[in-house]
Order: structure tokens, then sequence, then C-alpha cells
């Protein structure tokens, strides 16, 4: 019996192609893009949790980056205006280290450089507040002393402090606009800033809110071509014997069930929670597939076939079912939407490597008919190809009124029964779309037949019926694939 063969069926120009040359250069152009690495730290929040009210967890959006130049800035939460008569730019959100704590402020200009102004102080040493994957929704919320407590997405930045802000007094072009400091959980709580080198504490202010997003979906999904790798893995799926115990020319049916690991992994992505329910619309499928993102997601595929052959008393034939564990990797580019509570989405472009292992070309393998009894090959008429092709349409309507002259072989057919859960991978069927060589061409229209002739002119010593049997009909008609 045929097991395991494993087949490289796709063409070269589908495999990885990445020579030394493309990775170092590949390398090169990444040092070139990103200047410096910036030093990234957690940013917790304030969350809500089903189970404890005020837990405080790790962002998965935000991150706190080393200042490094300007160059960074694209990424970094606003604050607020500076707007004098002559200059006009955005405020960020940073953090400086003093004494072991850390405190809240933000940053201006001084020439081209940005400082962090907090406690008073221009600090040229500070981390930024970074938005990296542009998917966690953050804006400014109103409090007061009577909101009661800490708003639930607030942004820790010290033992029982979170980042809050203050309007400027100073009125309208006099600098920044908003001062930036922190919600102390003193009492009922206060907004505490740094107004003209002053501690002010006020009742009111304004809360920094991370909102994360509920649910993701990709979309629009591109798979590199040139890196894509598709290994495939002929694999036996069940075995089984139709038998005729009885004494009249009958058709004989068998169940055969299996199941195969079905598994998809869509990689991960800075900035984009791990675990969000996420909704994969692929290209042609009818239906998104639902994983958890950056989890990896296996299931558990069961299928069942119904195998029926036409025999005469006292013959049976073997019956193999195999298919194809396929396993594609490739680098993919989307577009990735995240959906929040009450408030319109937002999407962006992603890029991120993508895992999926799944089973197709089920197909059925059989042996030529046998006598139960000894487990001798019974003698089927070997026909030239032409009289076979005729024989085809004739093996059904044989009538038995005499009991053993078998000169036709019979025919195999196999109903699919339940949920089909294997097939192609609409992904690969893209890929396939615009490549010329297609490799493993089966012909279109024997698929939805769905039968196929055994016992045609094979000798005793090649007792099964495989795909590896070249170069007669018979070959051709095994090679049928379940669609
Ligand atoms: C926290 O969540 C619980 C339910 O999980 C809800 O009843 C409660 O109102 C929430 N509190 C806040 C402040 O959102
Ligand atoms: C092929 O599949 C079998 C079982 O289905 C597995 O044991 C084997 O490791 C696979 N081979 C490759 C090369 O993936
Ligand atoms: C049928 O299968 C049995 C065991 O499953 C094996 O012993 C026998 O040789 C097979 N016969 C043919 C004709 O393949
Ligand atoms: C095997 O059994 C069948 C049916 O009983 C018989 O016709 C055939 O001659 C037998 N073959 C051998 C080699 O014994
Ligand atoms: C398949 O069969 C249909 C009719 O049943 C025919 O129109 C079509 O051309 C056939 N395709 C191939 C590839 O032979």
């Amino acid at each position: 019996m045929t097991k395991n063969k494993n087949q490289t069926l796709l063409s070269s120009n589908m495999t990885c192609t990445l020579t030394i040359y493309s990775c170092l250069l590949g390398l090169l152009l990444l040092v070139m893009v990103t200047p410096s690495e910036a030093t990234v730290h957690s940013v917790f929040t304030y969350k809500n949790a089903s189970t404890q009210l005020g837990q405080v967890v790790t962002s998965s959006t935000l991150v706190w980056e080393t200042y490094d130049g300007p160059w960074q800035m694209q990424f970094a939460v606003e604050g607020g205006k500076y707007v004098t008569a002559d200059e006009h730019y955005p405020i960020f959100v940073c953090r400086v280290n003093i004494d072991g704590m850390h405190t809240s402020g933000h940053t201006e200009k001084i020439q081209q450089k940005h400082v962090c102004k907090a406690e008073g102080k221009n600090n040229e040493n500070f981390d930024v507040l970074m938005n990296k994957g542009h998917l966690g929704k953050i804006g400014w919320r109103q409090w007061t002393k009577f909101t009661a407590g800490v708003p639930v997405g607030a942004i820790r930045i010290g033992e029982d402090s979170y980042i809050g802000r203050h309007k400027d007094a100073a009125g309208e072009h006099h600098g920044a606009d908003y001062n930036l400091g922190s919600l102390e959980l003193t009492g009922l709580g206060k907004i505490r800033v740094m107004e003209q080198q002053e501690e002010r504490n006020y009742d009111e202010g304004e809360v920094l809110i991370e909102t994360e997003p509920v649910r993701y979906e990709l979309r629009d999904i591109k798979l590199d071509r040139l890196r894509t790798l598709i290994r495939d893995n002929l694999t036996e799926l069940a075995t089984g014997q139709l038998e005729n115990l009885g004494d009249t020319y009958n058709t004989m049916e068998k169940v055969m069930s299996y199941s195969f690991d079905q598994l998809q992994y869509w990689g991960s992505h800075e900035g984009v929670a791990r675990g969000l329910p996420t909704k994969i619309y692929e290209k042609d499928a009818s239906t998104p597939s639902e994983i958890n993102w950056a989890l990896k997601r296996g299931e558990k595929r069961p299928e069942t076939k119904v195998v029926s052959a036409k025999l005469w008393p006292g013959t049976a034939i073997n019956v193999t079912l195999l298919g194809n564990y396929v396993t594609l990797e490739a680098p993919y580019s989307a577009k990735l939407f995240a959906y929040y509570h009450g408030s319109e989405s937002v999407s962006r472009k992603i890029s991120a490597e993508l895992r999926k292992s799944y089973l197709k070309d089920v197909k059925l393998e059989f042996s030529p008919v046998f006598w139960i009894e000894n487990g001798t090959i019974v003698p089927t008429t070997t026909t030239t190809s032409t009289t076979s092709t005729s024989t085809t349409t004739h093996a059904t309507t044989t009538s038995t009124n005499e009991p053993v002259p078998i000169n036709e072989p019979p025919l195999v057919e196999i109903k699919h029964v339940g949920d089909k859960h294997s097939g192609p991978d609409t992904l690969e069927k893209t890929l396939q779309k615009s490549n010329e060589v297609n490799a493993h061409e089966a012909p279109e229209n024997m698929s939805s037949k769905d039968a196929a002739l055994a016992g045609f002119g094979l000798s005793p010593n090649n007792a099964a019926a495989s795909l590896s049997v070249g170069g007669t009909i018979g070959t051709l008609l095994l090679t049928l694939l379940l669609l």
C-alpha cells in the first residue's frame, strides 16, 4: 500500500526562491529604513475585567518608546497644540524618570529637537507614548472629582496616578494649550499639572483613555507569491474492503470516515491585540473563517464518504482513501479593520506571515477484484484501450443471468456525506489563477462523476491500482479528484 508519499507537486516558481543575496539585500534595506531600534516599554491601562474592577493590564496597542529623534513622532500620541505667533505644532505625551518615579508631561521643541516638559523642567532623556498599530483609539475624556475613580482605559503613569491634562490658564497663543500631568487618586482625586513652574491641582480636567477594539477583520489579503512555500504530503486517510458474500451480482457499500487537522495562523503584528476575535475574508471564500488574532488555531475536521461497487458473488475489492495534506506558508499583506464599541472602525495595512494546513484532493485508490475465498485476482478480460472506453458505460447495465463470466471491471463510486471540510484552499486558488504553469492539472470533468473502473488489466504483483500506475487509460480514470 502507498502511504505518506511526499510529493512536490508545485512548480518551482511557487517555491521559495530567496537567495542569500536577496536576503542580504533585504537586511540592508531594513537597516536603512529604521535608523536605530528605540527601546520600548510596556504601557499599563486600567481595565474593568469581569473578575475584578480595577485591574491594570498591559496595553496591546500602546508602548513607551525612548526618544531618539523627531522621526519617531509619526506614531506619538498627541496631547495638544503648541501655538504662538510664530510657531504651531502638536505636542506629544511623554514621561521622565525622576528619582525612579515616572512623571508625565508633554513635548515641546527646542530648535528641531524635542524635550519633555515635566515637573517644570525641560528634560532631554524621556519616553514618548506611541500608538504603534494605530488600531487602539486614544482620546481625552472629561473628568471631574465627582466622576468617582479612574475611568476604564486610563493609562497608568505611576503608583495610583494616570495621565491627565488641564487647559493652560494663560489662554490661546501662549505656547502649549494644555499642560500635561496626572490624575492623582488621593482623596476624591485631582488633576495635577505644572503651570508656569508651579504645581496646580484641579477638581476637573481630562484623562487620556485607550479604547481597545472588540474585534478585527482581515480583508484584501495578498500573498507574496515568490516567497510562498507549499508542501504537500499524500496521506492515507482510511482503508476498507467491499465484498459480496451473497449469491447475486449486487452493489456493495462501505462507509469510510476519517479526520484531519486544519490549522491556520495569521501571524502577529505590532500594535494588534493578541487573542481578539478576527474574521478572515479570503477572496472567493463564501464565509469568513474566525480566529483569535495571533493565536494558532487548529480544528479536527471529520469527513465521511460512502464507497460502492457492483460485485459478483464471492468477490471483493480493497479500497483506500488518500488525501493531500498541504502546508502553505507565505508572507502576506492585508487590510486589518478594527471595530470598537459604539464608534466607527479604523483600518490599516499590515504585513505578517501566514501558515495554513489543510486537506485537499481526497481520492480513491483500489485493488483489482479478487476472490474472497483464496485471494486470487479475478481475471477480467484485458481489453484494449478502445474497447475499455466503451465498457465504461456498459459496466453498470450488465444484467445477471449467468453467475460468473466476469469480463468487465466494476464501476466504483464514492459519495460524500455530511459536512465537507477538505478541498483546495481559496488562497492557493488565487495563487494559481495568475500562474501559467498548473502542475497538478486534473481533468475537470472527471471530478464531477466520482466514479472509476477497477481491475483494469493489472497483474497480480501490481495488485494496488494506484496513481503511480502509468500510461494506461486506467490511470487517468483512477486519478479522480473529489472536489
Ligand atoms: C465594570 O464591568 C461590570 C461588568 O463586567 C459592570 O457592571 C460595571 O458597571 C463596569 N464598571 C465600569 C466602571 O465600567
Ligand atoms: C506527512 O503526514 C504524516 C501523517 O499524516 C506525518 O506523519 C508526516 O510527518 C508528514 N510528512 C511531512 C513531510 O510533512
Ligand atoms: C486486500 O487487503 C488485504 C488486507 O487488508 C490484503 O491481505 C490483500 O492482499 C489485499 N488484496 C489485494 C488484491 O490488494
Ligand atoms: C479461487 O477461488 C475461485 C472461486 O472459488 C476459483 O474459481 C479459483 O479457481 C480459485 N483460484 C485458485 C488459484 O485457487
Ligand atoms: C466539461 O463538460 C462540459 C459539459 O458537461 C463541457 O461543456 C466542457 O467543455 C467540459 N470541460 C472540459 C475541460 O472538458
